[in-house]
């Protein structure tokens, strides 16, 4: 039998973070937005279930640049794509709970009865279906929970040659710093992020210790300024920003200038979807 997963909490966790206080500027021509890399964030998860093969098609479909996923593992040790790190009422973890378990999940229908069936996707199932096709943006969600998971993802993205310096389509990012520092050890040719929501990151002694192992310094929009992106250019990385949900924040982001817009809407980065 097929339980409904709580997802979602995540998503009102950062409707509370949305701090919104600076002044918009003229709106950005669509030749300044596509110097943007446009991110469908969990898939295009405003229009289908996040961390789907429903909500990353339909992002290829809108013709992102990339699609962000979140990785963890199963209790019998395959990497999956689910944002929580707990599944049906909030009382199991992903880790405790074997691939057909976590298969046996609906990761559709409280998106809409039309996607009922949805399931949690491989990080292999991706990998196969859009390298190539799209770029991936790949988050390892609590790696502290899942020790060994960053050789783990190395092997799996050797084995496809997506290592290779040639391709700039595959980032590898997380909150936590100490496994992008490991994964930029197993993989110095794969670019590396680190997310963020706390200004205290964003000092510049802590954007020079980033850019030791980090490409990109991916923060949370409430925090951007034109100071910090100035700042996280002149020490050699990039920067990305998260989550746009509003064609405000989306506008925002463009006056800022920053280098990619991680957003659940697709359209809101690139109107001709
Ligand atoms: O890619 C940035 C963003 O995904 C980080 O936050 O909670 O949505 O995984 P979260
Ligand atoms: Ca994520």
């Amino acid at each position: 039998m097929s339980k409904k997963l709580l997802i979602g909490a995540g998503l009102a966790l950062s409707l509370l973070f949305t701090p919104f206080n600076q002044a918009f500027a003229e709106k950005p021509t669509v030749g300044e937005r596509k110097q943007v890399e446009n991110v469908a964030h969990r898939g295009a998860a405003g229009y289908a279930p996040e961390n789907t093969i429903a909500a990353y098609d339909l992002a290829v479909d809108m013709k992102v640049d990339y699609i962000e996923i979140d990785v963890q593992r199963s209790k019998d040790g395959e990497l999956v794509s689910i944002h929580d790190t707990t599944v049906d009422d909030g009382t199991g973890k992903v880790g405790d709970l074997t691939l057909e378990q976590l298969r046996s999940l609906d990761a559709g229908s409280w998106k809409g009865e039309q996607f009922t069936g949805e399931q949690i996707p491989t990080f292999e199932e991706i990998l196969d279906r859009y390298h190539g096709k799209v770029g991936i943006l790949i988050e390892l969600k609590a790696p502290e929970y899942y020790p060994g998971i960053e050789q783990q993802v190395a092997d799996l993205i050797k084995e496809r040659n997506l290592d290779k310096p040639q391709n700039k389509k595959i980032i590898i990012q997380s909150f936590n710093f100490e496994s992008m520092k490991k994964m930029n050890q197993l993989l110095p040719q794969v670019q590396i992020g680190v997310l963020t929501s706390n200004r205290a990151h964003t000092t510049m002694d802590a954007l020079k210790e980033f850019s030791t192992y980090a490409d990109w310094f991916n923060p949370s929009y409430g925090i951007v300024t034109k100071e910090l992106v100035n700042q996280v250019h002149s020490n050699g990385m990039k920067i990305g920003s998260w989550t746009v949900r509003n064609q405000e924040a989306a506008d925002f982001l463009f006056e800022m200038k920053v280098d990619a817009i991680i957003s659940d809407y697709p359209d809101y980065v690139d109107p001709r979807n």
